[in-house]
């Protein structure tokens, strides 16, 4: 799959799922109830490295309050579809959680394993506070228990690409998220 060839590219794009409108409507609603509920509290936006970028640059332009942003990359090692498995921190962030009331951004939840570890291991910093939001979630998908606390779309088990989530590193900078078609256009 040449994926640099921008024929065979946009052949993967298989229909838009969430336009970008949409996107920034559940954005702008909830940057407004972070507002509300983070005010006059040290709070530290945490992505997870890459896939939310996309999501937590529009996501911190919606919140109006001061507000610091971290970023963390995780490499996560599972066999098969086992549940529990083990989490390596690639690159950690410099804060001292302990100050902050903590909201870690992600792009998608999917079967929730590399979530729970990431957390867990947040919560063992005592954080004032930790809550989890997520832009996608895949509840079908769900391997562990995990919930978060918000969630701003509920898809089903396709494999989704755009606005920060990647087929081999590519279509990350789709400005929507659409399903993409595995199908092999080549042969
Ligand atoms: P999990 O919840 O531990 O299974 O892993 C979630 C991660 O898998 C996400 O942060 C994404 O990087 C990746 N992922 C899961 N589903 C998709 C998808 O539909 N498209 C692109 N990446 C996905
Ligand atoms: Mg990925």
């Amino acid at each position: 799959m040449d994926l640099t060839n921008p024929e065979i590219y946009r052949s993967h794009i298989r229909r838009t799922l969430i336009p970008q409108e949409e996107l920034q409507a559940a954005i702008v609603k909830v940057g407004a109830e972070i507002d509300e509920i983070y005010a006059g509290k040290p709070l530290l936006l945490v992505s997870i490295l890459k896939g939310a970028f996309v999501f937590l640059a529009d996501l911190s332009r919606a919140v109006s309050i001061p507000c610091e942003i971290g970023f963390m990359q995780a490499q996560s090692y599972f066999s098969g579809t086992e549940s529990s498995g083990s989490v390596e921190i690639t690159m950690d962030l410099e804060q001292d959680i302990s100050q902050y009331h903590v909201i870690i951004v992600e792009d998608i939840i999917d079967t929730g394993r590399t979530l729970k570890l990431v957390a867990q291991m947040l919560r063992d910093r005592h954080p004032l506070s930790l809550k989890i939001l997520t832009l996608l979630d895949k509840p079908d998908r769900r391997l562990v228990d995990l919930k978060a606390d918000w969630s701003l779309f509920t898809i089903p088990d396709l494999f989704v690409i755009g606005y920060g989530l990647d087929y081999a590193e590519y279509y990350r900078n789709l400005p929507y998220i659409a399903e993409f078609d595995p199908a092999d256009k080549e042969g």
